[in-house]
């Protein structure tokens, strides 16, 4: 084993002993304290090379993540502490909900996951809205290791169809709907469909109604969440923690990968726990009792790590804030939430500040607030533009913090931490690793790259504790997708330098994911769809720059000869259909039709130069091109839409 792996190991048996000095209880088989089982830890227990795609972490010992994210704080005392405060301007709602609060729905409704047959590595899928009760059912499939997989409320029925089939839950649980701002989204119909377009059918599906919007239950198979919890209440069951491996998935989780098929990323049960709890305090620099808000859905890695399991194993408040960061009701909702809940730090996506800085340019509705507790804001989901990013400074007075991470690894990458000190700011830069990544800069033949010199960001293996062990029931295309393409590294599919001070800057996927609004997404499946529709011979979906969701897709059409219908009419069913299938998260509204795709001599099509063009950034004539008029004609598509004219700022 390389020295860069044992000084990684070093590194992360003091931040394991430092979580566990923090009450993370992590037991060994043996039954070993697991204080003494550190100090003399022979390094196998630490981290198995031979287990795994890449091996794992704490092989061999146990633990339960509920147990550590809230029966240890009730234990100790501090049951009366507000666990989660649920504020929901959509609704009118604010809740606090005390760690006692919530230890004993978890465990009532743990009880009723364990009365419809769900066991220890059984699946159940969450397809809810920003409801506390979505919290809820994560911890309690965690207390009883049932392995949850949360799919976000913006996906269409057959993006939930898919997940159906690949993690074939035994239950799904979920609400009568979702609001949007104004508009109420009945999720039933969308289960509906998704259950019956899927091979796979789960035994029961949980509803939780809600007043703005009953659902229809289906005998036999649907249950009313409330009736059941309150029946489970009545009969007083004590559900106790079930001891997991520290090996043993948490969750699942999927993202978009090259193909429509999306990817599970799998999290393990102890691994998650250090490095979160690790984070918590090292990075984002907030103790037990401090009130962290992460502005985002629990339908994302972020919500998972930092709305859920971060701030409870760390015994702090978590915020669940069901709202925008506009509309609801104007662009100074952060800022009440923020001064209504005495926040000390927030994290949210660049793209929430965007979308204030235009409505409040001048952030006059600031003002009205009290944000003395905010302590520093940190920015993740996308990059961190240095104009955004200087006006939350300016507005704010407190460090902004760029940090770069994916659902992949769970945590952060990369980042300035602020527990352990902050380093100085260079404005565009994610700034260093944290402990434990091995960050390299590659060339595509696999050499490392000097400093300054754009490449394809790489993490050294092993990947450190929190990260995926692999895609679900996918080893080998975790292999090949993530591990073959550079030996010894796993492939962020990020593009970036590192500067001469070791500083991080990640400016571009190397693949066909693009970011819009902090949401990832794939063209490669939005193509699938286009070319799904009759009337397309071939087509094209590249991001285009977008002021406040930073990129949008767009759909590039071909039609078939024989096509005599108005163009404007088959546009808008591609985007129809693409919406009825991914979702409306997809953002997919800008569609053209066009003679021909630009295109090498290999046939291979010219997405980037397209991009480059709508986004009136300087490109130069491919010298492999096929036919140079294409892209003539290409521009001139775009201009009669208003694109390509006004270059982006980079
Ligand atoms: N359920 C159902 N529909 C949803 C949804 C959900 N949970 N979340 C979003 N949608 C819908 C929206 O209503 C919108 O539909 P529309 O096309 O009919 O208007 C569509 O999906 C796109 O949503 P969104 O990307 O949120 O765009 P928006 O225009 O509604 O809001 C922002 C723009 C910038 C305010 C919003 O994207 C935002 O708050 N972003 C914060 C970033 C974030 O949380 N990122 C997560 C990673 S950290
Ligand atoms: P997701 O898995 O949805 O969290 O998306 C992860 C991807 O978002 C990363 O691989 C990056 O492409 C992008 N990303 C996230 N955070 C940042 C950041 N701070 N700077 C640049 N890109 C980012």
């Amino acid at each position: 084993m390389s020295a860069g792996v044992d000084g990684r190991k070093r590194r992360w048996r003091t931040a394991i002993r430092r979580s566990i000095r923090h009450g993370i209880k992590i037991h060994t088989a043996s039954g070993q304290t697991p204080r003494r089982w550190l100090i003399g830890l022979p390094p196998a227990n630490v981290f198995d090379p031979s287990q795994g795609v890449y091996g794992r972490w704490f092989a061999g010992a146990k633990t339960n993540s509920c147990y550590n994210c809230l029966d240890r704080h009730v234990q100790a005392g501090r049951g009366d502490q507000v666990a989660l405060i649920y504020d929901s301007p959509v609704t009118g709602t604010v809740e606090h909900w005390a760690y006692s609060r919530l230890l004993e729905e978890v465990k009532a409704l743990s009880a009723v996951y364990l009365s419809l047959g769900v066991t220890k590595g059984d699946r159940i899928i969450l397809y809810m809205p920003m409801v506390p009760q979505a919290i809820v059912a994560m911890l309690a499939a965690a207390r009883i290791g049932a392995v949850h997989s949360v799919v976000f409320g913006g996906f269409a029925a057959s993006e939930l169809a898919t997940r159906i089939d690949d993690c074939t839950p035994r239950l799904i649980v979920t609400a009568s709907c979702g609001i949007e701002t104004a508009r109420i989204i009945a999720y039933k119909p969308l289960l509906d469909a998704a259950i019956d377009m899927a091979h796979h059918k789960p035994d029961h599906c949980l509803v939780f109604q809600r007043p703005q919007c009953q659902a229809q239950l289906q005998p036999g198979r649907d249950l009313d969440f409330i009736a059941e919890i309150e029946r489970a209440k009545a009969k007083g069951a004590e559900i106790p923690c079930v001891p997991m491996a520290a090996t043993d998935p948490l969750y699942i989780l999927y993202t978009s990968g090259t193909t429509g098929q999306p990817k599970g990323v799998v999290r393990d049960t102890g691994g998650h726990m250090v490095a979160l709890q690790w984070s918590m305090k090292h990075f984002y620099g907030v103790g037990p009792g401090d009130v962290f808000w992460a502005a985002s859905d629990i339908g994302w890695v972020v919500g998972h790590s930092y709305i859920v399991y971060g701030p409870l194993l760390n015994g702090s408040t978590t915020i669940l804030y069901e709202g925008k960061p506009i509309g609801t009701p104007d662009a100074g909702a952060f800022w009440r939430v923020i001064a209504q809940h005495r926040v000390s730090v927030f994290f949210t996506a660049p793209t929430a500040f965007r979308a204030i800085r235009k409505e409040d340019p001048q952030a006059s509705l600031l003002a009205r607030h009290d944000l003395s507790s905010l302590r520093a804001l940190f920015l993740a989901g996308e990059r961190a533009d240095p104009d955004t990013l200087v006006w939350a400074e300016t507005v704010l007075k407190v460090p902004v913090i760029d940090h770069w991470w994916q659902t992949e690894t769970g945590w952060p990458v990369a980042g300035n931490p602020l527990g352990l000190g902050l380093l100085p700011v260079k404005h565009g830069s994610a700034t260093v690793p944290l402990p434990g990544y091995d960050v390299q800069i590659l060339d595509d033949a696999g050499h490392p790259v000097s400093a300054g010199t754009l490449g394809n960001v790489v993490i050294g293996l092993p990947l450190p504790p929190g990260c995926l062990p692999t895609f679900w029931n996918a080893d080998e295309r975790f292999r090949t997708g993530c591990l073959e393409e550079f030996p010894g590294f796993y492939k962020t599919a990020d593009a970036g330098y590192i500067d001469e001070d070791g500083y991080i800057f990640i400016m571009a996927r190397t693949d066909d994911i693009i970011n819009v609004a902090g949401h990832r997404l794939s063209t490669g499946s939005m193509e699938e769809i286009c070319a799904s529709h009759p009337d397309v011979a071939e087509c094209a979906v590249i991001g285009i720059y977008d002021a406040i969701k930073g990129q949008v897709p767009a759909g590039f059409l071909v039609l078939n000869a024989n096509v005599s219908r108005e163009t404007i009419e088959i546009e808008r069913e591609v985007v129809a259909l693409v919406r009825d299938r991914i979702g409306p998260v997809a953002a997919f509204k800008t569609v053209m039709c066009i003679k021909r795709l630009p295109k090498t001599r290999s046939g291979k099509v010219l997405r980037g130069t397209m991009q480059k063009i709508a986004d009136s950034l300087e490109w130069k004539m491919p010298a492999t091109i096929d036919d140079p008029v294409i892209l003539e004609e290409i521009g001139t598509v775009l201009r009669a839409r208003g694109f390509g004219r006004q270059p982006h700022p980079a």
